[in-house]
């Protein structure tokens, strides 16, 4: 089981990427913020206790996180791997993860940190458009679809996520950060850390990624 870790700022570029390695890598890209969106469409037990936080910016309790990402790699078709997007996201789900593939035999491959300072972040995230099947993101300057408002890949209309409002963007980004630090460290002692200029175009982030998988994925 291939298992590759996208890290990142909230906006930093991770949905984008992920889905593009994904499918060159033809493994299922799996986003815990994805998850607990579908949770709450679904209006779950699970959705309305993820909502609370996510409403405010904070990260959901690991123990709801790990479990549901936890039972989401037991699917059949995480079987050959998945791209991880938004987690972990603190030390303690990383650790989580790491006992979890340890009793597989498996461990993370690479951890992929696509880097892009805090300032940037707002008017990525206050940019934003999603798509209301599929969650595909884009970017009313730098990634616009063919036709204004309308999902190139799905054919849905766009939307704002409700997370993307300023106030709670801000919530996000002084909540989030600290804990990523935490993961970035984790990943940098176990020698499989890695960093891409997020800061450049969407082309050459992807192009980065790439380079940065050829080691252990010649000719992607
Ligand atoms: P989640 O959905 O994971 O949100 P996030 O981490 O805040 O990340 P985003 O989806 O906002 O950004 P992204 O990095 O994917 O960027 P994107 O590609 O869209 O989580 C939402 C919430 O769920 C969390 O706040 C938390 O409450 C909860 N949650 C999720 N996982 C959790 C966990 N593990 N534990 C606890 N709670 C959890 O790009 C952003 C914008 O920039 C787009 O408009 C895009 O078009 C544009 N863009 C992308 N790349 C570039 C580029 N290179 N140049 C210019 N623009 C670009």
């Amino acid at each position: 089981m291939r298992v590759l870790v996208l890290l990142g700022a909230p906006g930093a570029g991770k949905g984008t990427q992920a889905a593009i390695l994904a499918q060159r890598l033809g493994l299922p890209h799996v986003a815990t913020g994805d998850l607990f969106r579908a949770a709450v469409r679904a209006g779950t037990s699970l959705g309305r206790e993820a909502q609370k936080y996510m409403a405010l910016g904070e990260l959901v309790p690991d123990a709801i996180t790990v479990a549901m990402l936890l039972e989401r790699l037991d699917r059949p078709d995480a079987r050959e791997g998945v791209v991880l997007d938004g987690f972990p996201r603190n030390r303690a789900q990383a650790e989580a993860l790491e006992s979890a593939l340890l009793t597989r035999g498996e461990r993370v491959e690479l951890a992929l940190l696509i880097d892009v300072p805090a300032e940037e972040l707002v008017g990525r995230l206050s940019g934003r458009y999603v798509c209301r099947l599929g969650g595909h993101p884009y970017h009313i300057i730098e990634n616009p679809p063919a036709i204004p408002g309308i999902c190139d890949t799905d054919g849905s209309p766009l939307e704002q996520r409700d997370d993307d409002r300023p106030e709670t963007v801000r919530a996000r980004l002084t909540v989030q950060l600290a804990p990523l630090q935490g993961v970035i460290e984790f990943y940098r002692s176990r020698g499989v850390l890695r960093t891409v200029d997020g800061r450049q175009p969407i082309a050459l982030v992807s192009r980065g990624l790439i380079e940065a998988l050829e080691p252990v994925t010649p000719h992607l």
